[in-house]
């Protein structure tokens, strides 16, 4: 169990990527907080099935489009639990839309949740972490090449998640904290699911030919969250299957 003791804040945890990565987790030992919006049952749902397995869990009702929310959650995490070891910045939309036709609603909600909650998250978790402590952010496999029209305000968040990071390793390095992004390709949940039209063009895309799961993208979370990855610091890592290799 690589994350024995340690303490975890995921947001957006209860469906799809961020499930995968709170299930990871709780499976190498962490006690796991996880933020959701509207998916209460889900949320449920995964703690009792972690707590089944004597783990500790706790999900946290905190809409990422709201900084206080997010404040919030991480200190109710931190104070239910005795502390912070690692943050995870999961939570993520995607507006899709040509540049004529994107709004600045759709732009600026974009940015809310995919950009500055994860600031937000950030600034709230560095008052309760010490040194070791992890921060994980959720970009996207799109800031290095994407084939289809339509994602600009998106793909725009996720190059600020990958400038955000790369940056704050700068910041953090004296604290001996660590920030690193994992950056997805296609992976099977309600924002890109299998089995559509879509899908099938996108695998051709791909060198396996197979969306990921989310607990592929867990696994390499898992990965940065323990000791082994004491190292690395300020960097990218892209699991996409080679989509983009
Ligand atoms: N799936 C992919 O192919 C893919 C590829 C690259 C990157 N990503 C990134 O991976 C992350 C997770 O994506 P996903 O595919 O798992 O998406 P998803 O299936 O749509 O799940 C989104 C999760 O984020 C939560 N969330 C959404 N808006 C929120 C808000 N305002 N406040 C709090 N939580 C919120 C949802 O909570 P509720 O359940 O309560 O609604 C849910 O737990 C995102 O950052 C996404 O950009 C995904």
């Amino acid at each position: 169990m690589k994350l024995k003791n340690k303490i975890a804040l995921v947001t957006g945890g209860s469906r799809g990527i961020g499930a995968g990565i709170v299930r990871k987790l709780a499976e190498e030992g962490a006690t796991v907080a996880f933020t959701y919006v509207g998916s209460e049952k889900f949320a449920e749902d995964i703690v009792n099935e972690i707590k089944a397995k004597d783990g500790r869990a706790l999900a946290i009702l905190a809409d990422s489009s709201d900084p206080k929310a997010v404040t919030d959650a991480v200190n109710q995490a931190a104070k239910t639990f005795g502390g912070l070891d690692i943050l995870v910045n999961s939570a993520g939309i995607s507006k899709g839309g040509m540049i004529d036709d994107l709004s600045l609603e759709d732009f600026d909600l974009t940015f809310k949740i995919n950009v500055r909650a994860v600031f937000v998250a950030i600034q709230a978790a560095l008052k309760h972490m010490k040194a070791g402590g992890r921060i994980i952010n959720i970009g996207s496999n799109t800031v290095k090449f994407f084939s289809f029209p339509g994602a600009s305000a998106y793909v725009m968040s996720k190059a600020a998640v990958a400038g955000l990071t790369s940056s704050l390793a700068r910041d953090l390095g004296p604290r001996e904290i660590t920030i690193n992004a994992v950056h997805p390709g296609p992976t099977a949940t309600d924002m890109n699911p299998d089995g559509t039209e879509f899908a099938t063009t996108v695998k051709q895309l791909m060198p396996f030919k197979k969306y990921g799961k989310p607990e592929e993208i867990g696994s390499v979370v898992a990965f940065l969250a323990s000791g082994e990855a004491s190292f690395i610091n300020g960097t990218s890592i892209v699991a996409d299957g080679g989509q983009t290799a």
